[in-house]
């Protein structure tokens, strides 16, 4: 009953975000909690966020225990996404303006792990999406390419299009969107999220994803000058490298509303398959070979587009990749060399 008569006051006091420029989330100095940010993303996007609006405005959150220079670097909370109540006194306490949802069992993990992941990634969203509901917030929780199936368009998949996963992980990425979405229009929840390609990072590690072989061939070819690759030769997904992710994101959540015609976009860079990766690493380690063992990972990557169109967010509010293939490969080779030597 509680929950309705606050819904409704919330209705009437907000217009839905399509006929209103402003929404209590536009501050130019936000305070923004991150969940799950001891991840492959979660610590550059910290990072970065701390150098656009403060280290002591962005809150690092993970249910791991930080390192110590994880926790020299500024505020670090242990959060649950899981625990509302948790969650709630620390958006209360730290005066939190941005959720940015993080926290995710991905989609190899995921299938191995499939109540995990529905708790995590579905449970754990609705938590935050209803705290951004309660005190006004903007949340940003990250979709995925996973979240598009085999009937799906593979070429220059739009934004629009047939969502028919079958993965867990997908399932519970369409979850995200229609529910942010559905919150953004019932309720005025300032909801944005991103569908990211395969990420590709040279200082942190991948949790458990389809496409974390090309991050894996990078370091096997320093280190063991070859790489098994567990995808076929000819699987193309869309990739990108992760210093595009993170500018991208913070860009996607700087954005004013009136320039987001909608609230889920494609994001992509480029696409290749491991025998084009493989070749470009060659031109470069000469003595590198690739060899292939498909497992359980390759019927999810032909599940999955080949290639995004990610026109909508280049237009609306100005997305726009730096790495190409050979410069994320050059840029990837001379960053791990250090960590190789
Ligand atoms: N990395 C990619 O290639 C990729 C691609 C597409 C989408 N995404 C999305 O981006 C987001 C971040 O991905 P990532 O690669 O950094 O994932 P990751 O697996 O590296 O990190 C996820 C983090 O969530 C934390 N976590 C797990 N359970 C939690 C809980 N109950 N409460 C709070 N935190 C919890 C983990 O400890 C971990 O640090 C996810 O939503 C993911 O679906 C990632």
């Amino acid at each position: 009953m509680l929950f309705f008569r606050q819904s409704r006051a919330l209705a009437t006091s907000f217009r839905t975000l399509a006929t209103t420029a402003t929404h209590p989330a536009d501050v130019a100095k936000p305070r923004i909690l991150v969940t799950g940010s001891l991840g492959q993303l979660g610590i550059g996007l910290v990072s970065l966020l701390r150098q656009k609006y403060g280290n002591e405005n962005v809150i690092a959150s993970d249910i791991r225990k930080p390192s110590p220079e994880i926790k020299a670097q500024g505020p670090y909370v242990f959060a649950d996404v899981l625990n509302m109540q948790q969650l709630e006194t620390i958006v209360v306490d730290n005066d939190i303006n941005w959720i940015v949802n993080l926290s995710a069992l991905l989609s190899a993990v995921g299938e191995q792990n499939i109540d995990k992941a529905l708790a995590i990634n579905m449970t754990g969203f609705t938590n935050t999406l209803e705290l951004a509901r309660r005190h006004q917030l903007r949340i940003m929780c990250p979709s995925t390419i996973g979240a598009f199936g085999p009937t799906t368009p593979r070429d220059l998949t739009p934004d629009l299009t047939i969502m028919r996963p079958t993965t867990v992980y997908g399932i519970t990425k369409v979850h995200v969107e229609l529910m942010g979405e559905y919150y953004a229009k019932r309720f005025g929840v300032d909801f944005r999220s991103l569908r990211y390609p395969g990420i590709i990072s040279s200082d942190t590690e991948p949790g458990g994803g389809t496409t974390d072989y090309a991050v894996q061939i990078f370091h096997s070819a320093l280190k063991e000058k070859s790489y098994k690759c567990y995808l076929g030769p000819e699987t193309s997904l869309p990739m990108m490298y992760l210093p595009d992710c993170l500018e991208g994101t913070v860009d996607f959540l700087a954005a004013p509303n009136h320039l987001l015609k909608q609230r889920t976009y494609n994001m992509a860079a480029f696409s290749f398959n491991p025998r084009e990766i493989a070749a470009k690493i060659k031109e470069r380690i000469p003595e590198f070979e690739m060899t292939y063992a498909p497992d359980f990972r390759q019927a999810i990557a032909d599940s999955w587009p080949k290639s995004l169109d990610d026109s909508k967010a280049r237009q609306d509010w100005g997305w726009k990749n730096k790495f190409d293939l050979d410069a994320m490969t050059d840029d990837m080779l001379t960053a791990l060399k250090s960590h190789h030597k």
